[in-house]
C-alpha cells in the first residue's frame, strides 16, 4: 500500500471512530484500492488475516470489522465491565469453555481467557449469536446490551456477558474469539 493509501485510510477510520457509529474499519491489505469495486462479503472471504489500527480507540468504545465473511466485534472495555466480567464464578456460566483460538480447546471461560492476553481492556469477539447466528446488538451507543451489560441478541434472547459469554437464552455457548493478537501498540492482526 503506498503511502497515500496509507493515510486514506487512516483518515477514513478516524472518521468512523470519531463519529461513534459502528463501523468496518481498515484493512491493511494491498487489495484495498479494489474492495470498493468489488462484492463485500467475496472480498472479505478472500482477506485470511486483516490489520485494525485501533489506535483512535477510546475506552468504552466499540468497533465492528469484517473478516472472513464474519462481523468481528473490538471493544476497549471500561474498568466496570472488566471488573464485572472477573467477578464472576465460573460456576455461574452456562459455557464454561474459554472459545478462544488463542487458548487451548480446554481453557476456561475465565475473563483472563478471553481477553486478549497482557491487554484486558481488549475484546475480540465474532459478532456471531452461537444460537442461530444473528449479529447481537451492543455495539452502537445506545444498543440494548442485555441483562448482563454486555451484547444482547434480540432474535430469540440470548444474554451475553461483559466478557461476551452467553448467561441466559438459548444460545449454546460463548461468542467465539478468533486468532488476535498485538503487531504493535496500536495494531491488531486477526486471523
Ligand atoms: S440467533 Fe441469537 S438468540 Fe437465536
Amino acid at each position: 500500500m503506498s503511502d497515500k493509501e496509507t493515510k486514506e485510510t487512516n483518515r477514513r477510520d478516524f472518521i468512523f471512530l470519531a463519529t461513534g457509529a459502528v463501523a468496518a474499519v481498515g484493512v491493511a491489505s494491498a487489495a484495498w484500492p479494489l474492495i470498493h469495486q468489488m462484492n463485500p462479503d467475496s472480498t472479505a472471504l478472500a482477506l485470511s488475516t486483516i490489520e485494525v489500527d485501533v489506535s483512535g480507540m477510546e475506552v468504552g468504545q466499540s468497533i465492528t470489522v469484517k473478516w472472513r465473511g464474519k462481523p468481528v466485534f473490538i471493544r476497549r472495555r471500561t474498568r466496570d465491565e472488566i471488573d464485572l466480567a472477573r467477578s464472576v464464578s465460573l460456576d455461574d456460566l452456562p459455557d464454561g469453555l474459554a472459545r478462544n483460538n488463542n487458548a487451548t480447546n480446554t481453557a476456561t471461560a475465565t475473563d483472563e481467557n478471553r481477553s486478549i492476553e497482557g491487554k484486558e481492556e481488549w475484546l475480540v469477539m465474532l459478532g456471531v449469536c452461537t444460537h442461530l447466528g444473528c449479529v447481537p446488538k451492543g455495539q452502537s451507543i445506545g444498543d440494548a446490551r442485555g441483562d448482563y451489560g454486555g451484547w444482547y441478541c434480540p432474535c430469540h434472547g440470548s444474554h451475553y456477558d461483559t466478557a461476551g459469554r452467553i448467561r441466559k437464552g438459548p444460545a449454546p455457548t460463548n461468542l467465539d474469539i478468533p486468532p488476535a493478537i498485538f503487531l504493535n501498540d496500536s495494531v491488531i492482526k486477526i486471523g
